[in-house]
């Protein structure tokens, strides 16, 4: 392995476990941490034959509860009885080690240049994902076209998210808590996406600034934030929630914005990890921002550890920070 990002699930892994009795891999009583990952392959085995020594991967994080219909056709992202394990974080060991085995088929090649923002790779499926889906919810509408687009958040996923969306040239707005002064706020802008703070928006009516949006993909994880985004849509609109909320307390919702789902023909949906399209579009759409937005996907690393030096450090937000990465080898 040659470097990890650390992520929010790795600090609810820390936290609280996940996964119940299945947090922990069979026969360990301890989770090696660590899932989105970059390695380069030094042995491959006898049947191997689309990977070579040398190669950069990045390894696939979900593996199938080998029971029901879409983990059959590679689609554990879709998985029906909820017994999948993943890497780094229920049942399976992660990647945060010198040396892994995992068998090819969760091996994604990526071009040599993305060797230092690689572990983006794994953080950049899941807006791709939200993507697809929100395509799939809009299909029916006699047009499609997505033109005004929100993405809620300031983290990793939620800059990669504005990115994929610039990548595609809709009109972007970042609504986040963050100042408009920030570093995340000014990577927004380099994509020509428009910034707007949260203390400049009344979540109970945010389209008195923002106007309405064809699409939302909602980052921050904040439960009334992913309440609040209902009323940001526009006609026929689509809310995707990539961050989702865990503690049982009960949010507030306006009435009026169960009447304008029905008024408005809004979809509110949900989507976690992805399937291979996700990785392939993931690894070509990276390489893309990069020529495309110079400097901004490189700076979403913001952190670095060395794994030697590996502490709660790696797994503490500083302000500023975006996305911290341990090295381990070179
Ligand atoms: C990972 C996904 C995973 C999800 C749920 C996310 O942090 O990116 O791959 O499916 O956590 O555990």
């Amino acid at each position: 392995m040659l470097r990890v990002g650390v992520c929010g699930t790795d600090r609810e892994v820390v936290l609280h476990g996940l996964g119940g009795p299945r947090g922990l891999p069979e026969g360990s009583d301890y989770l090696v941490m660590g899932h989105e990952a970059v390695g380069r392959v030094v042995e491959i085995g006898s049947d191997v034959t689309d990977l070579e020594p040398g190669d950069l991967v990045v390894p696939t994080v979900r593996r199938g509860c080998g029971e029901c219909v879409a983990c059959a056709v590679g689609q554990a992202d879709l998985c029906y009885t909820g017994r999948i394990k993943e890497r780094g974080i229920v049942g399976l060991h992660g990647f945060l080690s010198e040396r892994v085995v995992d068998s090819a088929e969760h091996l994604v090649k990526v071009p040599r240049e993305l060797q230092a923002v690689a572990p983006l790779v794994e953080s950049l499926t899941t807006p791709e994902k939200a993507m697809r889906r929100i395509t799939n919810a809009r299909a029916h509408l006699p047009d499609p076209a997505v033109r005004r687009a929100l993405v809620t958040g300031t983290g990793p996923i939620a800059l990669l998210a504005v990115l994929m969306l610039r990548l595609k040239d809709l009109e972007t707005v970042v609504l986040a808590r963050q100042p408009a002064d920030s570093v995340q706020a000014q990577l927004a802008r380099q994509t020509e996406a428009t910034y707007t703070e949260l203390a400049d928006v009344d979540l109970n009516q945010p389209q008195a600034k923002l106007g309405g949006f064809d699409i939302v993909i909602e980052a921050t994880g904040a439960a009334e934030m992913s309440v609040a985004m209902i009323a940001a849509l526009g006609q026929n609109g689509v809310l995707d929630l990539v961050g989702g909320p865990s503690d049982r307390r009960p949010v507030p919702i306006q009435a009026s914005s169960l009447g304008a789902m029905v008024g408005r023909n809004l979809t509110v949906q949900g989507s976690v990890n992805a399937n291979p399209d996700d990785w392939r579009r993931a690894v070509a759409d990276l390489v893309q921002m990069r020529t495309r937005f110079p400097g901004v996907v490189d700076a979403l690393i913001t952190h670095r550890f060395d794994i030697s030096s590996f502490d709660d450090r790696a797994l503490t937000r500083v302000p500023g920070q975006i996305k911290a990465v341990v090295d381990i080898s070179e």
